[in-house]
């Protein structure tokens, strides 16, 4: 793990790298998602938690012509500000591109500057790392540029960075999360309205997330296909009744009545995404009532759905649930984000955290929320 990020190192990062000091500095958390998986970008429910580590974005004024940017993690990269167009390859600099195109789309006009990434949010791994990269950079220079835009704004277009210079059909949840999270509180939100609200979590439990030692990116991930076959599951059921916008409009028995009919592979995607709706409303008045021993049995729930009627768990991803479905100490887990690797989240009383870590083998990343994105002149 990278030293942890904070003020001081991105400063002296960007001194380092443009030899002279930065004029704003901006953070932006990664997150936890307790549940609501792959229910974003098909108009659902989420509940995620941002978490104490973060991306942090320094920026400042350049002498030249070009906006330049550098990362800890994956080095330089610079585009002319004449160029209409920010695209300069593919990788990590298209998040940075993709923001710069957004921000230039609401008209704001963004001058020769320098911009310093550092991150202590391990990529590739489901903690949205990319969303606060993306929220950290447009948060620096529209701090810069001083020109405040509603978060709202900001969420979205960060998100079509993603979508359309990155190739990842995300939904909301993780930009969102950067933004609107405090500490202490889930993040509960209607993907379909935009809608949000903070839920308490219980500081007696802890949510662990051990590694299944498999990277994913998302990008090049079954991500894409899952996208893709819930589009067809719904414009299939639209197809059929006219009143059917979205799968919010859908019945879990209307589903069922139809079953034979469909390809079995779409009821399939259809039913985890309508009953991971339903775990998240049980989820959130669970976490209401402090009711965790509930929490845990619908975390467990949400991964059989996620492995056997989506279809985005792994051998190991499997495995350690299965290892904490089988303890005593961890009340709940399933495979965390978009699947295919990274962590699972577990839920576990606090007295039991270093039995539950004897027992799964690793000593796990134990979470505390952190607070959402901010960004200051300095
Ligand atoms: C990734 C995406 C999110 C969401 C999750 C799955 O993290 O970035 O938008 O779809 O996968 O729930």
């Amino acid at each position: 793990m990278p030293t942890r990020t904070s003020d001081r190192t991105t400063v002296q990062q960007y001194v380092k790298v443009f030899g002279d000091y930065p004029a704003v500095l901006a953070r932006a958390p990664g997150r936890i998602n307790i549940i609501g998986e792959h229910t974003d970008y098909n108009d659902g429910l989420v509940l995620p938690m941002s978490i104490e580590r973060c991306v942090m974005a320094a920026c400042g004024p350049s002498k030249g012509n070009t906006i330049r940017w550098y990362s800890d993690r994956y080095g330089c990269a610079e585009f002319d500000v004449k160029a209409s167009d920010p695209y300069v390859g593919t990788g990590w600099t298209a998040y940075v591109a993709g923001v710069i195109a957004g921000i230039r789309d609401q008209g704001i006009q963004i001058p020769p500057l320098n911009i310093a990434i550092t991150s202590d949010i391990p990529p590739g791994k489901g903690l949205s790392s990319s969303a606060a990269l993306e929220v950290a950079v447009a948060l620096s220079i529209l701090e810069y540029v001083d020109v405040p835009l509603e978060p709202v704004v900001i969420a979205n277009l960060c998100r079509e960075a993603e979508n359309h210079y990155v190739g990842v059909p995300c939904g909301i949840m993780d930009q969102y999360a950067a933004l609107f999270g405090i500490c202490g509180h889930a993040v509960f939100i209607d993907c379909m309205s935009g809608d949000f609200q903070h839920i308490p979590v219980d500081d007696s439990f802890v949510f662990v997330l051990y590694d299944s030692e498999e990277e994913r990116a998302l990008v090049s991930s079954g991500y894409p296909d899952r996208n893709r076959e819930c589009r067809e599951a719904l414009a299939w059921f639209a197809d059929r009744e006219t009143t059917i916008l979205s799968f919010r409009d859908l019945e879990i028995s209307r589903l069922f009545e139809h079953r034979g009919e469909i390809p079995e592979v779409l009821f399939r995607r259809t039913l985890h995404v309508l009953t991971e709706n339903r775990r998240v409303l049980k989820t959130v008045s669970a976490l209401n009532r402090r009711d965790d021993s509930t929490v845990g049995r619908l975390l467990f729930q949400s991964h059989r759905s996620l492995a056997h009627n989506f279809g985005v768990s792994t051998q190991s991803l499997d495995n350690l649930v299965k290892k904490a479905w089988e303890s005593r100490y961890i009340c709940g887990a399933r495979l965390h984000g978009g699947g295919f690797g990274g962590y699972t989240i577990n839920l576990i009383p606090q007295k039991n955290v270093s039995r539950a870590h004897e027992i799964m083998g690793q000593n796990g990343i134990e979470v505390r929320s952190g607070k959402g994105a901010e960004s200051w002149r300095i």
